[in-house]
């Protein structure tokens, strides 16, 4: 399929201070669609300048959230690259996704064609000031004007791009979080391993009622038994207790990070005990009060590597590093971001270009 290129006669003002970004506010100008038809399949990818959509206000992603998105990002490297990172996963993610939501496959290399031909189109947005990069978001809506619960005949997948900076307000600064107890996230059977709308749906009750407490996030726990940790709202979650790096396992009800994925690579090229496993609230609040709790990380594109300093489960407290960012959790951003900006070797060959 040929991408068609339609040019904005009406470019924007680029950002004036990179320092202040924020995250997700400030879109290029262009967006890519392709439309899915059934009995036709995917057709019509094109380039257009970034807009509003029309739909119908029976459109059913409106209604009954058949949406799955992704997160990527494209850095900027010191001698004027532009990096994807691991762009291939995230699109067999997003058919994980869809197959989930009942959407149709998309062909993932011509995705990750599409998605680097957009970013080509728009490669003066991709910011340069340290620590920022150009926000990349794939998502798929259903959008049959019916107003009947069945899968979707039309859909369409668009992306859209924005300059960012760091997306917690604390940057690299350590993060709090309270181990919520009363809502839940997903369970297994649902959807929590699918990246859709309705998983940060159910986030958003909770994320409100930690902010008002002054906290960043949640650290959700199972569905079932409110025993075992899942992964914090935004990022997944690792501790380090004695020698052991564990991040809980993918059952079903986490999403399967790419991020994640690549810290657990990096650890173990490090030589590091890192374990995929099932780690209870209770474990690690046993780890803390012997003194074996040393650091404990979230992982995500967005959040890239953040280090939680401060940890509440009902009265208990945990701190980690007297409220500094770890060794290890310092290890591993250098190393994740040195990659993704290209001022590292890519041992791992992680990194895909953007070319002219
Ligand atoms: C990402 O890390 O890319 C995410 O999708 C998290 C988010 C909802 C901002």
């Amino acid at each position: 399929m040929q991408i068609r290129v339609e040019q904005t006669q009406n470019p924007k003002a680029k950002p004036a201070d990179e320092t202040k970004l924020g995250f997700g506010r400030i879109f290029t100008d262009h967006m890519f669609i392709m439309d899915y038809t059934l009995g036709q399949g995917w057709h019509d990818p094109r380039i257009v300048p970034y807009a509003p959509l029309s739909l119908e206000p029976s459109a059913m992603c409106l209604h009954y959230g058949q949406s799955v998105f992704e997160g990527m990002k494209a850095y900027r490297s010191d001698d004027d690259r532009i990096l994807l990172f691991r762009p291939d996963k995230n699109m067999a993610r997003l058919n994980v996704s869809n197959d989930r939501l009942c959407i149709p496959a998309i062909d993932e290399e011509f995705a990750v064609e599409a998605i680097k031909k957009l970013v080509s189109v728009d490669r003066d947005w991709v910011p340069t000031a340290p620590g920022t990069s150009l926000y990349i978001r794939p998502f798929i809506i259903g959008v049959d004007p019916v107003v009947g619960v069945h899968p979707a005949h039309h859909l369409m997948f668009m992306v859209i791009c924005s300059p960012v900076g760091a997306y917690y307000p604390e940057g690299l600064n350590p993060v709090k979080i309270y181990v919520e107890d009363g809502y839940v996230r997903a369970v297994k059977g649902g959807m929590g391993f699918a990246k859709t709308a309705g998983n940060y749906a159910a986030s958003l009750k909770a994320q409100d009622e930690a902010e008002k407490q002054n906290y960043t996030q949640v650290l959700w726990l199972d569905g079932v038994e409110r025993k075992y940790i899942e992964e914090v709202g935004t990022m997944n979650v690792f501790f380090q207790i004695g020698d052991e790096v564990v991040t809980p396992a993918l059952q079903g009800s986490i999403l399967s990070g790419v991020t994640r994925m690549s810290a657990i690579e990096i650890l173990k090229s490090w030589g590091m005990n890192v374990t995929e496993r099932r780690l209870s609230i209770e474990e690690v609040a046993e780890a803390s009060k012997q003194g074996k709790l040393k650091e404990a990380f979230g992982t995500g594109t967005a959040a890239v590597i953040s280090p939680i300093g401060h940890l509440k489960w009902g009265d208990m407290i945990m701190q980690f590093n007297g409220g500094e960012i770890g060794p290890l959790s310092q290890r591993l951003y250098d190393t994740m971001t040195g990659i993704q900006w290209g001022k590292l070797p890519d041992t791992f060959d992680w990194t895909v270009e953007v070319k002219e």
